[in-house]
């Protein structure tokens, strides 16, 4: 698209995808001519996007903003879905937001997450194994990147065994645009049961040394209201799985298309580490991310943003914004920026970014150290992509050996 062709006024939102996970093009266009673009949601709600990064950092950490959208009436993607949760961590503003957030972060920091290193490669390579000896070509999706998240980061949160099942049956959510809202309400309803179920398991039988656990014991101690730790257990059970499925499939795919540059990390491991920071740069999962409203009239890069009015961030905007990477349509482990932009700003910022690259880390590698000769057994303009869905990805990516 070109600046000579303006689109019409809102954009509807999900847009056209980019090719192989590009930015769409429009919201590069709004980036380039309409910094500050009305979107109509799925919803039927107008919302504004802003796709700069100076004008995304600085409203995420400006409280005139509120992420509060638990009250009826709030804006939403589709339908009751998970923004809908009372008190969630997501949903609370300060006060309340750092006392909750307080109670998980030292779980998260980047030194205690290393630990967590041994768990997920055992659960990548026994999944790699079953791959060896399976049927080749395969889907990676579905023998890998999606799995992977469920079997390990379930054992990480001390899902009990008879629970196990219906955790499956639950995450990923398919957290899809094009859903009625009945069935995006359905399918908060079936998560919100399993918390339930999985809060009962483990006051009755303690897994300590999990966020679960952790979270109990403060609602135990007052720290947190009861609602406050359903929400925020609801919430981090969702970024658990569907977040890391798509990097997952993503990561795999690019790194395929990029054999050189793959190569140089399969002879030098050392270089993982960028070539995750580079995928979380390159690929963003969440589409608009969830709405923020304005308590206030505030102007934002000419636009006023009136009181009541409800502002969405696609972060991959924010990693594509020229102004900060250069030539953003270029993947290149090399960069000498990282990802860390991915996960947000201000006081939301992502809780799980150190374990999220952890994760990537160590499937990655032991994917490509597993079967370097990895490769698509279709051509990439052949793979399907869902603009549909929250966490954009290719929903089968077929492999071979
Ligand atoms: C690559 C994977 C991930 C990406 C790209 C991602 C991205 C994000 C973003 C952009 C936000 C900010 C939302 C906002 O301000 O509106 C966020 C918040 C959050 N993420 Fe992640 N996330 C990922 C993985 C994870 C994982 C694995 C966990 C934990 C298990 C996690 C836990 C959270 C939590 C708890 C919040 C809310 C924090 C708060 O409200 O204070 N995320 N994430």
């Amino acid at each position: 698209m070109t600046d000579t062709i303006e689109p019409e006024l809102p954009l509807q939102y999900p847009f056209p995808l980019g090719d192989t996970g590009a930015l769409p093009p429009l919201t590069a266009w709004a980036q380039r001519a309409k910094p500050v673009c009305p979107v109509r949601l799925p919803s039927g709600v107008t919302a504004w996007m802003l796709t700069r990064r100076d004008d995304v950092a600085q409203m995420l950490a400006d409280n005139r903003f509120s992420r509060n959208l638990a009250e009826p009436g709030s804006p939403r993607m589709v339908g009751e879905d998970l923004t809908s949760v009372h008190d969630a961590i997501f949903n609370l503003d300060p006060p309340a937001h750092g006392r909750v957030r307080q109670v998980l972060s030292g779980w998260f920091t980047r030194r205690a997450v290393q630990r967590h290193r041994p768990l997920f490669a055992r659960h990548a390579h026994r999944l790699l194994d079953q791959l060896s000896t399976g049927p080749n070509p395969a889907d990676l999706v579905e023998a890998y990147s999606a799995p992977l998240p469920l079997d390990a980061m379930g054992e990480l949160m001390g899902v009990p065994p008879e629970l196990a099942a219906e955790c499956r049956q639950v995450y990923p959510m398919s957290l899809d645009l094009s859903s009625t809202p009945e069935a995006v309400e359905k399918e908060t309803d079936a998560a919100k049961q399993f918390i339930a179920r999985l809060i009962a398991a483990r006051r009755a039988d303690p897994a300590p040394d999990t966020p679960v656990h952790t979270l109990l014991e403060a609602r135990r101690e007052g720290v947190i209201s009861e609602s406050e730790m359903f929400g925020t257990l609801f919430l981090i059970f969702v970024t658990s799985f569907d977040p890391l499925v798509a990097p997952l499939t993503t990561g795999p795919m690019i790194l395929m298309l990029h054999r050189r540059q793959l190569a140089e990390c399969v002879a030098d491991p050392s270089l993982w580490p960028k070539a995750v920071e580079e995928v979380l740069r390159y690929f963003h999962n969440g589409g608009l991310g969830f709405p923020r409203i304005a308590r206030e009239d505030v102007e934002l890069s000419g636009t006023m943003i009136r009181q009541g009015d409800a502002v969405v961030v696609p972060m991959q905007a924010v990693t594509w914004d020229p102004r900060h990477y250069r030539n953003p349509e270029r993947f290149n482990i090399h960069r000498a920026t990282d990802g860390s932009a991915t996960f947000g700003a201000g006081p939301h910022y992502c809780l799980g970014s150190q374990l999220a690259r952890v994760v990537l880390q160590e499937a990655f590698s032991a994917l490509f150290q597993r079967f370097p000769t990895l490769d698509l057994a279709v051509s990439e303009r052949e793979l399907p992509w869902d603009p549909n869905r929250m966490f954009t990805r290719p929903m089968q990516l077929p492999v071979t050996w």
